[in-house]
């Protein structure tokens, strides 16, 4: 596996590029994903499920810059949606609409409208009621709309709550008891057309095993369902590859996940389709933000940056663990520090009580893995103006969106005043 950032001279590079100029040149706090390392993500991937007939499909919740979505469009993903927003994204992007699944457990009429406006690949049904309106609207729309049914299988993936979907109590999916009448339910709709079974049971998961047994719950009635669909044909077994955040873990490499899962797949002849986010993209992307200051309180350091929990919300929501390091070494002694942003929570750091290099105001840290679920989860909190991305391949380093500005942040705001109104121009 490609690494997709390297230490050169001392100084953290991508793909040839020190991160230290990139943030010179663009600012900071500054995203910078490397692309020749997600076509190395995307291609091992592929690589290792491709004994069976298998697609690899995108989780844009990961990472939704049209950049990213376009450069693994371009190595032939497919694109899982979530929202009416993210359908825009993928079809912007230039994404063929029979390339896009849309799943998501509260998609509304505006959305599911949008959506009909094409011919996306399936719909992933959530719900009776989602069944019963997306029939109703497709009735309208003159069209019969192509679905999968969610299962949660009830496996426990061994991951972080709020990042496990495949449980009973979990939202997600039809419960295992009850999705044969969910099934017989769509038949009997006539603008539904049952084209296939979609399962996504969690996020962030490092062992094979959760996988391999949901798939091994599921074949019966896979089987079945083939059986009684003419156009039976897909079985999206969803995302969850598990990346290395903390040294010490071990990914779910593609082949050790094959391993597992091959097997359970073999003999289906089904078209199985993957949708990863984060395995794709979550370490071949930094967050660069500079030191402000180096403060010593009462009972601790606190290195004080640029960037902040509206950049990176992980640590705050997950209790999430993201390597630190100075982006230009300087190779003093590792003393523990809490390395923080500038919003007015206690809870906004990225790391507590991490030993860190003595590192300079003015100098450049990387928070590592920042390339999944950190810029879409990203906000304006404290009126913050969201980051600058830069993506890096052959042809080099490109800005792939500026940074916010403060006039960006209230540019869709209406004044209180009349007066005001006049004198500001809105
Ligand atoms: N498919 C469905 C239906 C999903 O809900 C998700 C993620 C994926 C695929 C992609 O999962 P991945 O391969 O990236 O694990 N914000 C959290 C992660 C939430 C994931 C939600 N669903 C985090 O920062 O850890």
């Amino acid at each position: 596996m490609m690494e997709a950032f390297l230490v050169r001279d001392g100084v953290l590079h991508c793909a040839g590029h020190s991160l230290e100029r990139l943030a010179q040149e663009f600012g900071s706090p500054l995203y910078v994903y490397n692309g020749l390392a997600i076509k190395d993500r995307f291609q091992g991937l592929k690589r290792a499920v491709s004994p069976v007939d298998a697609e690899v499909f995108f989780a844009v919740k990961a990472n939704s810059t049209l950049a990213v979505l376009q450069l693994l469009a371009g190595q032939g993903a497919g694109m899982e949606v979530v929202s009416g927003g993210e359908l825009y994204r993928a079809r912007e992007a230039g994404v063929p609409d029979e390339r896009i699944v849309f799943d998501g457990v509260g998609k509304t009429a505006a959305e599911i409208r949008y959506a009909l406006e094409g011919e996306i690949r399936f719909f992933a049904v959530e719900s009776v009621g989602e069944l019963n309106r997306l029939n109703q609207l497709a009735l309208e729309a003159g069209r019969r709309a192509r679905v999968s049914l969610r299962i949660n299988p009830d496996i426990d993936p061994q991951t972080h709550r709020y990042i496990s979907t495949g449980k009973r109590e979990n939202k997600f999916g039809f419960d295992f008891g009850g999705i044969r009448a969910a099934y017989d339910h769509a038949d009997e709709l006539d603008h539904l057309e049952v084209v296939g079974l979609h399962m996504h049971i969690g996020s962030q998961i490092l062992s094979n095993q959760p996988h391999a047994q949901a798939l091994a719950k599921i074949r019966p009635l896979v089987e079945e369902l083939k059986e009684r669909f003419a156009n039976f044909r897909y079985l999206d077994i969803g995302g969850g590859l598990g990346i290395r955040y903390r040294p010490e873990d071990q990914p779910l490499i593609p082949e050790r996940f094959a391993e597992a899962i091959l097997p359970e797949l073999a003999g289906l002849d089904l078209q199985v389709m993957l949708e990863p986010g984060r395995y794709l993209v979550g370490d071949c992307g930094v967050l660069v933000t500079r030191v402000e200051y180096v403060k010593q309180g009462g009972a601790k350091r606190f290195v004080v940056c640029d960037a902040a929990m509206n950049d990176l919300m992980r640590p705050m929501m997950y209790q999430a663990y993201h390597e630190i390091v100075p982006v230009r070494a300087t190779g003093g002694e590792r003393t523990p520090v809490d390395v923080v942003g500038a919003i007015c929570e206690t809870g906004d750091f990225f790391a507590e009580d991490r030993p860190l290099e003595a590192v300079e105001p003015g100098t450049f840290l990387a928070v590592m893995c920042a390339g999944a679920y950190a810029f879409t989860m990203a906000s304006n909190y404290n009126t913050r103006p969201r980051g600058a991305e830069v993506l890096v391949d052959e042809r080099g380093a490109r800005l792939v969106r500026r940074r916010e500005t403060w006039a960006d942040l209230i540019a869709l705001e209406r004044p209180y005043c009349e007066e005001q109104d006049e004198r500001q121009g809105f």
